[in-house]
């Protein structure tokens, strides 16, 4: 059953509340703070609507409120049953540091149709292809990228790939690089960044590289609903990870996740800017009211467009 696209405007109006709060915070070199601004104001926003929500990716485990916690149930509980993915900060460096790029960011789904992540790393890759056999994880860099530019009928040379700016990204840095691909990389934001392959006006070809399970699964929403290609395996480093995922269900630690196995069914995707950035502007005020952007996407409405909204503060 679809979601009802009533909600819409309701999951816009909490993702932009969630970011206004944080936009207060712009600047104050203050992470924590500016997180527990949006995760506050979420939660808040959320509590309004008329739905049985439950928390499947949140900023923590059980027990370690203040923050959203998997399994936290949200809503009046008059409504739909509805599976919750939240990053009420997305970006907590560029908020932190007034720098472009953060967003608040939710998905939501039908029940049982959003896959139950454990906040850990996750090796993940994306692009706008719709054929299923031109990029694997398990690939070389250099087998995607001759696939890739073979596929958009291009020179490797003019394909972009966006990478997080990590010293254990030098490998495929180097690879992408010798390969003589343009690359984009980010400080932070790989929500943003996976998302850069939506649409050609962001010039990125593939994202690929090691970053957040939670904003990986939280991308994957997204771009389901664009129609584009989206694979991850979660990397769990501790006996705790390992322990922790067990726990959640999973079974088979190794497993490479398509895109069908993270989510299925309908959804919606908000995400607003707080600071702008290349997906989305940010927070603007103008005396008593304030002005958002949020990318949304409704997967069963085929639904997917940048809006501004203005409000009262
Ligand atoms: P926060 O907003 O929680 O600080 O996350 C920012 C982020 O850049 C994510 O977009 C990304 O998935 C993750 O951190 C990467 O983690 P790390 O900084 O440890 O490499």
């Amino acid at each position: 059953m679809a979601i009802d696209q009533k909600f819409i405007n309701q999951f816009v109006n909490v993702t932009s509340k969630a970011a206004l709060a944080s936009y207060h915070l712009v600047g104050k070199k203050d992470k924590i703070a500016a997180d527990k601004a949006a995760v506050d104001k979420m939660r808040t926003e959320l509590n309004k609507i008329d739905m049985e929500g439950e928390v499947v990716i949140g900023e923590g485990e059980l027990d370690e409120a203040p923050m959203l916690f998997i399994g936290e149930k949200l809503g009046t509980k008059k409504g739909p049953k509805l599976d919750i993915a939240v990053d009420p900060l997305e970006g907590t460096n560029f908020v932190a540091n007034n720098l472009p790029g953060a967003l608040s960011v939710i998905s939501v789904a039908e029940k049982s149709n959003l896959l139950n992540a454990p906040e850990t790393y996750m090796n993940k890759i994306s692009a706008n292809v719709s054929d299923p056999n031109i990029i694997d994880l398990d690939n070389s860099v250099k087998k995607n990228i001759y696939n890739l530019a073979e596929y958009k009928d291009k020179q490797p040379s003019d394909l972009t790939a966006c990478v997080l700016d990590r010293p254990r990204h030098k490998k495929i840095i180097n690879e992408l690089k010798n390969l003589k691909v343009n690359l984009k990389l980010i400080t932070d934001g790989d929500v943003s960044g996976a998302l850069l392959v939506t649409d050609q006006k962001y010039n990125v070809d593939i994202f690929l590289g090691i970053g957040g399970g939670p904003e990986g699964v939280l991308a994957a929403s997204a771009l389901d609903a664009f129609d584009c290609f989206f694979q991850c395996r979660f990397l769990f480093n501790t006996i705790e990870d390992k322990n922790r995922a067990k726990k959640m269900g999973i079974i088979d630690l190794e497993k490479k996740y398509y895109l069908k196995e993270i989510i299925t069914g309908d959804s919606i995707f908000c995400a607003t800017g707080i600071t702008s950035g290349d997906l989305v502007s940010g927070i603007n005020i103008d005396s008593n009211d304030f002005t958002s952007e949020t990318l949304i996407t409704h997967k069963s409405a085929g639904l997917k467009k940048i809006i501004k909204i203005k409000q009262k503060i």
